[in-house]
């Protein structure tokens, strides 16, 4: 439904916002955009309805290059809610609801039955709101007719720039599960940018988050969850949802950078004066084609040393888990039996990271206190 390729956006001053995105959002899904403030998800959105040029790259919404298609036929065919909807402060809601349909040039009576209509799928009983105007009504309320508003003529399309941002939480939450009922009824193709991720994991089919103006992961909120690619995903995901990881959960979110890499090549000696200026007792031994050569220990090492060998001769290669099917139990076990990291490795031998007791503490730390959410951005 609305594809990007290689969509960049560098700003007058020379502020790259948006660098080389590839993204496809399927016909009735739900996409959510999510990232540190000023990673792009605004420039990315009002790239879509022409709102800002691209400078270069595609985005083609339902097969059509958006750049072939005037701008303002564009945004009548494109639903738009942002933060603080801008409704009119002059005109009710039925007139404000009716904006696109009046400038579509439909009569009076077809887009008084759309606003009913509208009011109804809301469920905000139309003889009641209808001839209200927007100072009385409350935030939640003005923000669902906002919603409405990028309804009324039915686009295909919805984007959506924080719609709930300024709401209280129950009022955010109450519009959050109205929105994906209403989802279920009218099946629309929603673009949704938000920097809450449990505002993410609850509406998203695909999350998508970015960095820098590019995608670092992406993903159903399952997998996103389940498999965090990174520290930096880790870390916006937040520490209070790897408390519900359970025993049997992958390993991946343990995973962490080890002290100390070396190449196979270096001696034993050397190591081991690395080894004391770190205060580690192993160092994982990777080839520069990532490959990994074994675990290095400090008693074979000196062994090694003593002989003048290289650090492959100090190594053991026995203790590893494997990353795709290792669960958290299996490091779990393997750390109570002896406390040193455990070297991840993926089919191919590549090597991941290691799993010590730390990471394993940290995980158990954040279980025990159960840390309060926030906003993570
Ligand atoms: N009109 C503009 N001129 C120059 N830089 C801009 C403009 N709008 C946004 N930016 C910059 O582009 C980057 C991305 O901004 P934006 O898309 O608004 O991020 P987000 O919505 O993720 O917070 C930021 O560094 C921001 O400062
Ligand atoms: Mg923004």
């Amino acid at each position: 439904m609305v594809l990007f390729e290689q969509v960049r956006k560098v700003y007058e001053d020379g502020t790259v916002a948006v660098d080389n995105l590839d993204l496809e959002i399927a016909k009735g899904e739900i996409a959510v955009l999510i990232g540190p403030s000023g990673c792009g998800k605004t420039t990315s959105l009002k790239m879509v309805n022409r709102l800002e040029a691209l400078t270069s790259g595609t985005i083609t919404v339902d097969g059509r290059n958006i750049n072939d298609v005037d701008p303002v036929k564009l945004r009548r065919n494109i639903g738009y809610v942002v933060q603080e909807v801008a409704l009119m402060p002059h005109m009710s809601v039925a007139e404000n609801i009716g904006t696109v349909p009046r400038l579509l040039g439909w009569d009076h009576k077809r887009i008084s039955k759309r606003v009913d209509e509208l009011l109804a799928l809301a469920k905000l009983e139309p003889g009641k709101y209808r001839y209200r105007f927007p100072e009385q009504l409350s935030g939640g309320q003005k923000q669902r007719i906002g919603v409405l508003r990028a309804l009324a003529v039915d686009p295909e399309l919805i984007l959506m720039d924080e719609p709930f941002g300024a709401l209280d939480p129950i009022s955010r939450e109450n519009l959050q599960n109205e929105l994906l009922d209403l989802q279920k009824v009218v099946k629309k193709t929603i673009i949704f940018v938000t920097h809450d991720m449990d505002e993410a994991l609850r509406m998203a089919d695909k999350v998508v988050i970015m960095r820098q103006g590019r995608i670092e992961q992406m993903g159903s909120p399952d997998e996103i969850q389940e498999n965090p690619k990174n520290d930096f995903i880790r870390g916006f995901i937040g520490e209070d949802r790897l408390a519900q990881i359970s025993p049997d959960s992958p390993v991946e979110p343990l995973i962490q950078e080890p002290l100390l890499r070396v190449k196979p090549s270096v001696s034993a000696a050397e190591v081991l004066d690395l080894m004391e200026d770190e205060g580690c007792e192993t160092a994982q031994v990777i080839d520069s084609d990532d490959r990994w050569k074994g675990m290095a220990m400090l008693g074979l090492l000196k062994r090694a040393a003593r002989k003048g060998g290289a650090v492959t001769n100090g190594v053991r290669v026995d203790r590893k888990l494997f990353s795709e099917d290792a669960t958290i139990r299996d490091a779990a076990e393997m750390l109570s039996d002896q406390d040193i990291p455990i070297p991840v490795v993926d089919e191919h031998g590549s090597f991941i990271g290691v799993v010590s007791s730390a990471g394993m503490a940290k995980l158990t730390i954040s279980r025990l206190t159960r840390k309060g959410k926030g906003g993570k951005a």
